[in-house]
């Protein structure tokens, strides 16, 4: 776990993503309170929190299950100047202790994946008041009949599907679709593959001769093998709904 953290826990983001999306999905939420209060489940290294912070002049509570990654999300915001704003809170998105309608939004990019879409779908709007917002990216196919190589990847995550099949969800669970959109393959490179790849050739060096180590780096490099020759395949796509 140490070594996965010190690859997975040191670039920009945990996941595919940008300010760019971030901003993208927040205009599309429409007759948000002046102030609203906002839980990015799942926030990781917390790229999107800060960007939440500065386009809100709301509270963001940022919950994640490792306080490393929540101590990024401190270190940037005071960086960022918007401390006052953020609450951090050690948890585990599968048993979240806070009242029931306690947020304006859900926001969860690239994490709803470790409940499950659906799940997430039925667990979270209780905690959103009526007429909230619940955002989030999850990995979707964009054509059939992937190479096994891809298969094999994607067997860690059988939820993922065509988009077509996650509005059917969307609707089954009784939430407004808004708005959805795909990701590009930029928005998997400029904060999370590129810094990996330099990660991980940092640590080729460092780690040589520790299996463990070694590893860790070859699941990465596959991981980014594949996308770097796969991405017509798959990639994330944002949903942003509201609790009717
Ligand atoms: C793939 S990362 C995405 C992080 C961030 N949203 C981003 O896009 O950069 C998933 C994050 O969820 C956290 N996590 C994993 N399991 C969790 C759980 N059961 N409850 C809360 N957070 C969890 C991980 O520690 C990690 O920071």
């Amino acid at each position: 776990m140490e070594k996965f953290l010190d690859i997975y826990g040191s670039l920009p983001r945990a996941g595919p993503g940008s300010d760019e999306i971030t901003r993208r999905a927040y205009s599309v939420m429409h007759e948000l309170p002046a102030a609203p209060r906002i839980l990015d489940v799942g926030c990781g290294p917390g790229m999107q929190t800060i960007e939440l912070l500065r386009l809100s002049r709301g509270t963001v509570v940022a919950l994640d299950l490792l306080p490393q990654m929540l101590r990024r999300v401190e270190a940037s915001a005071a960086a960022a100047g918007v401390s006052d704003r953020l609450v951090t809170v050690e948890q585990d998105m599968n048993s979240m202790t806070f009242p029931a309608s306690s947020f304006d939004v859900i926001w969860s990019e690239g994490s709803i994946y470790l409940i499950g879409f659906e799940k997430g779908l039925t667990n979270f709007p209780g905690l959103l008041k009526p007429g909230g917002f619940l955002c989030v990216s999850e990995a979707v196919w964009l054509k059939p009949n992937p190479p096994l190589e891809v298969v094999e990847f994607w067997k860690e995550y059988p939820e993922i599907d065509f988009v077509e099949a996650k509005l059917r969800i969307i609707e089954q669970a009784g939430l407004e679709l808004i708005d959805h959109f795909i990701l590009p393959p930029e928005a998997w490179e400029e904060n999370y593959y590129r810094p990996m790849w330099l990660k991980i050739a940092e640590k080729e060096r460092e780690w040589e001769g520790d299996a463990e180590g070694l590893e860790v780096l070859r699941a990465a490099k596959d991981e980014i093998s594949v996308f770097r020759r796969f991405s017509d395949y798959y990639t994330y796509a944002f949903f942003v709904m509201k609790k009717l």
